[in-house]
């Protein structure tokens, strides 16, 4: 554990959040956004996460595919921290990119690994904790427009972000009484190495890449930051899924599991795309 943080932080001190794939990207850049809003932190990753300045924070070296480890883990940050309060599982992968019969099983395999076993494990570690002490818990499950909008080459990765959304909806009605909201979020385009990967692949592979490469041009990305805030001030601040007085019962399927971050407003003449806050300039 490292800490403690010497200058008493505005926003959330006493809360506890993990971040898993927090290495670098957006896990590392909402790490940085959590630790200045005063939010204790557990981190993870193959790479063993940064401790951004002065966080009180545990970080260790962690396989997501891995159920056992992410456990023993989650206690590990128990034991330090004494709960957790927000579980985020951000850790993901896009590779293999192109058509589907030309993939190799074997990073396929991986891919489904990652995106959707790490998750699981991440989820049913959360939802145990969660039970065994009183209170909420926030969990956010990360997704993609993928989920739902088919793009050629990206069959695993599609696939994977749609299972990602079922595990969370079913685990959201499972939980509920439990004490647990949970979310699937679509961060938006952020500029990290898995955006990097995606424009640096040959359109006959990836027919949409010059999406992104557009995106690139016009520096039209969301933040880590932004995404965090929009975590902080939707999701654990508001009540989307109807936790708290009067909201809906366990067994309403209407309440909003799906959740994209709008863009913000100097980016989109429009305006937010999505459900989500107004935009805020942050
Ligand atoms: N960037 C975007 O525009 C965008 C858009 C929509 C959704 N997303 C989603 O947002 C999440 C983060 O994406 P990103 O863009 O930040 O990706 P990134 O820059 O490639 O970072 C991925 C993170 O996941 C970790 N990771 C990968 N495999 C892991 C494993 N087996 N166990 C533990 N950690 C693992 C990596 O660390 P190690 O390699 O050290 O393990 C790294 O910290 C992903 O779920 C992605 O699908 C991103």
């Amino acid at each position: 554990m490292t800490g403690p943080a010497s200058n008493e932080p505005a926003g959330y001190p006493g809360l506890v959040a993990v971040v898993t794939g927090a290495s670098r990207g957006l896990g590392a850049g909402m790490a940085e956004a959590f630790a200045a809003a005063g939010i204790s932190l557990g981190l993870c990753a193959r790479t063993r996460p940064p401790v951004p300045d002065g966080a009180v924070a545990v970080s260790r070296s962690v396989d997501v595919t891995d159920a056992g480890a992410l456990d023993r883990f989650a206690a590990e940050v128990v034991d330090a921290l004494g709960r957790i309060d927000l579980w985020i599982n951000n850790a993901g992968v896009v590779a293999p990119i192109g058509p589907l019969a030309d993939a190799d099983p074997v990073a396929v395999r991986e891919l489904v690994d990652v995106n959707v076993l790490g998750v699981v494990h991440g989820t049913a570690s959360f939802a145990r904790h969660v039970r065994s002490r009183p209170g909420r818990g926030v969990l956010v499950n990360l997704s993609s427009g993928a989920a739902t909008d088919p793009s050629e080459g990206w069959a695993p990765y599609c696939s994977s972000k749609a299972a990602v959304e079922m595990i969370t909806a079913v685990v959201a009605l499972e939980e509920r009484p439990h004490g647990l909201s949970a979310y699937a979020l679509s961060p938006g385009v952020v500029d990290t190495e898995m955006q990097v990967l995606i424009r640096a692949t040959p359109k006959e592979r990836f027919p949409t890449v010059g999406r992104f490469l557009q995106r690139s041009e016009e520096d039209r990305f969301n933040s880590p930051a932004w995404v965090a805030q929009y975590i902080l001030d939707e999701l654990v601040e508001g009540d989307p899924g109807g936790h708290g007085d009067g909201g809906p019962g366990p067994h309403d399927h209407g309440a909003p599991v799906r959740l994209r971050v709008p863009e913000p407003e100097h980016h989109s003449p429009a305006g937010p795309s999505g459900p989500g806050p107004p935009a805020r300039p942050r």
